[in-house]
């Protein structure tokens, strides 16, 4: 794999999924990733359409953004993505991501996400080439990379995706653009080296932090990890 170091960013940026909390307690895993010391919060908004579950809608952003101060990164598993950024920005979504398989005119999803006062975020599912992203680009300020097919949380990591996190690293440095890129799927302890050496800034991760028996170390040991396995693709070899 082409390695590429040059991101904007060399500490990690996690972002546990709430679709691996209990939903019984969502107040708590809100907690639970906070006194984490986790970046973001991500949540996984799935329609049932674009993909076979269904998960929460704007109120979770909403309710859960009065009782904690963590950005969300809202991710948007749904057709017509259009039709709900007013709801998720008006919840309080710092990033709105949607799929560009789901975007007639990705362009105008992107600037209406801005324009509502969140940063817009594109987002590709494991058959997408990451070219497809070329004229988007300069329009949005996070990519993520779908490293499982989108839907359910717990499947282990494709990896040749990670090859397009590369590619994207490249082309970023190539225009001098700053959008961020995102990793989802299958992010553990053992997948964040190669992650981190593709070109990936931001880590979502579900399973991995939910199951975890102490949070706060495991997000301690992610950050150790990631670092160094950044530090050691940028050496000169
Ligand atoms: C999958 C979601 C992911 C998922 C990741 O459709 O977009 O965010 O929650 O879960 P893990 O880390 O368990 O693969
Ligand atoms: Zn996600």
């Amino acid at each position: 794999m082409i390695v590429i170091s040059s991101g904007p960013m060399e500490e990690a940026i996690i972002a546990p999924s709430l679709l691996a909390a209990d939903f019984s307690d969502m107040g708590g895993a809100i907690g639970r990733i906070e006194a984490s010391g986790a970046d973001w919060a991500h949540f996984d908004v799935m329609d049932g359409r674009f993909v076979p579950n269904l998960s929460f809608g704007p109120k979770m952003v909403g309710d859960l953004k009065r009782r904690s101060k963590i950005p969300a990164d809202v991710h948007l598993m749904t057709l017509e993505p259009e039709s709900l950024i007013g709801a998720f920005a008006e919840a309080g979504a710092d990033y709105i991501t949607f799929h560009l398989e789901a975007a007639v005119h990705a362009h105008r999803v992107a600037e209406a996400v801005r324009a509502a006062g969140a940063r817009p975020g594109v987002s590709i599912v494991p058959s997408t080439p990451a070219s497809s992203l070329a004229e988007l680009l300069p329009f949005v300020d996070l990519v993520l990379v779908m490293t499982v097919d989108p839907g359910f949380g717990g499947q282990p990591l494709i990896p040749s995706c990670l090859g397009k996190c590369a590619a994207l690293a490249a082309e970023r440095v190539r225009r001098n653009l700053s959008f961020l890129i995102s990793v989802d799927g299958g992010i553990n302890a053992l997948t964040v080296p190669e992650a981190a050496r593709s070109g990936a800034d931001v880590l979502v991760m579900g399973s991995a932090f939910f199951t975890a028996s102490d949070p706060r170390a495991a997000i301690a040991g992610i950050r150790e990890s990631y670092r160094t396995a950044r530090l050691a693709s940028a050496r000169p070899r």
